[in-house]
């Protein structure tokens, strides 16, 4: 039995990556999905391989006319909406010295007002109908620190801490809020120079898994929390990350890789 049968989506940031992973996977478990992103072009082929259970919408997550837009196309094409996965993302790499104001404030447009918005306005429809479920995409940078990630790590950082705020208010009205934090994962973000996976895996040897994820391991667990196989989840806030957050290995102590 497919774990998203009938059941309507929002994947924002669905165009590619992470994103596109699991507007895939949520259409293969049965569901209709509706794709946000402002990548047009990305967008519209996903949604036309898809067919009919996919539809693609321009939207860029700052804009809240723009989530008015969505809502509405999601509503009036597929139904009311049970699923919201906060996806989209953009990444700087920049000391804090370096940061001016203007590029902390557009990273957290992006992955924290963005999410914001979606969390409000979504939660709003799901809260009138007493059932939902969203999911935020943090990062382990939304817990711990990285050096050169100011601005990423402060949204990361508030995208949980807005997620454990909106459990505890909707979750007595039905609707859960969960959490995903991913170490490395093999996407535009993650590996922005386009290098082998093997390649990529090189710098992950200090991590238990010693590798980078494929985005399908990460669309599996907003699938999880999506799903009602996560029906008592809310809150909660999922580490997939290879071991990362765990620890990472003291060479030459022992159980360290040879
Ligand atoms: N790749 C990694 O290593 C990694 C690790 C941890 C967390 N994440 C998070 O996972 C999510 C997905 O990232 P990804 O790795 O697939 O990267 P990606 O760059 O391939 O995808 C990000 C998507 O977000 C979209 N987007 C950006 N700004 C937008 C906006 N204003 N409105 C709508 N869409 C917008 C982009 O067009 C793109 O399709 C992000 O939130 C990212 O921070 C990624």
């Amino acid at each position: 039995m497919a774990r998203l049968q009938n059941k309507i989506a929002i994947v924002t940031g669905g165009a590619r990556g992470m994103g596109a992973a699991t507007v895939r996977l949520f259409v293969a478990e049965g569901a209709r999905v509706v794709i946000a992103d402002v990548l047009d072009d990305d967008g519209s082929k996903l949604a036309a391989e898809l067919g009919d259970r996919a539809l693609f919408m321009h939207h860029d997550v700052t804009d809240e006319a723009s989530w008015a837009r969505v809502i509405e196309a999601t509503q009036s094409n597929f139904g009311a909406i049970d699923i919201l996965v906060n996806n989209a993302g953009v990444l700087l790499f920049r000391t804090l010295a370096e940061t001016s104001k203007s590029d902390f404030e557009k990273v957290l447009a992006v992955n924290l007002v963005g999410t914001f918005l979606g969390v409000k306005l979504v939660g709003a429809q799901m809260v009138a109908r007493k059932r939902g479920s969203i999911v935020n995409i943090s990062s382990v940078d939304g817990m711990k620190a990285a050096n050169g990630l100011g601005a990423y790590c402060s949204s990361k950082w508030g995208s949980r801490g807005l997620t454990k705020v909106a459990a505890m208010e909707y979750g007595h009205q039905g609707v859960r809020v969960n959490s995903v934090h991913p170490g490395g994962v093999d996407t535009a973000m993650g590996n922005p120079y386009g290098e082998s996976r093997e390649q990529v895996n090189k710098r992950y040897t200090m991590v238990p898994l010693q590798r980078v994820a494929d985005p399908i391991e990460i669309a599996r667990t907003s699938l999880f929390l999506a799903s009602d196989d996560s029906s008592y989840l809310c809150g909660a806030e999922i580490a997939v990350d290879g071991g990362m957050l765990t620890g990472q290995y003291y060479v030459g102590f022992p159980g360290a890789p040879a």
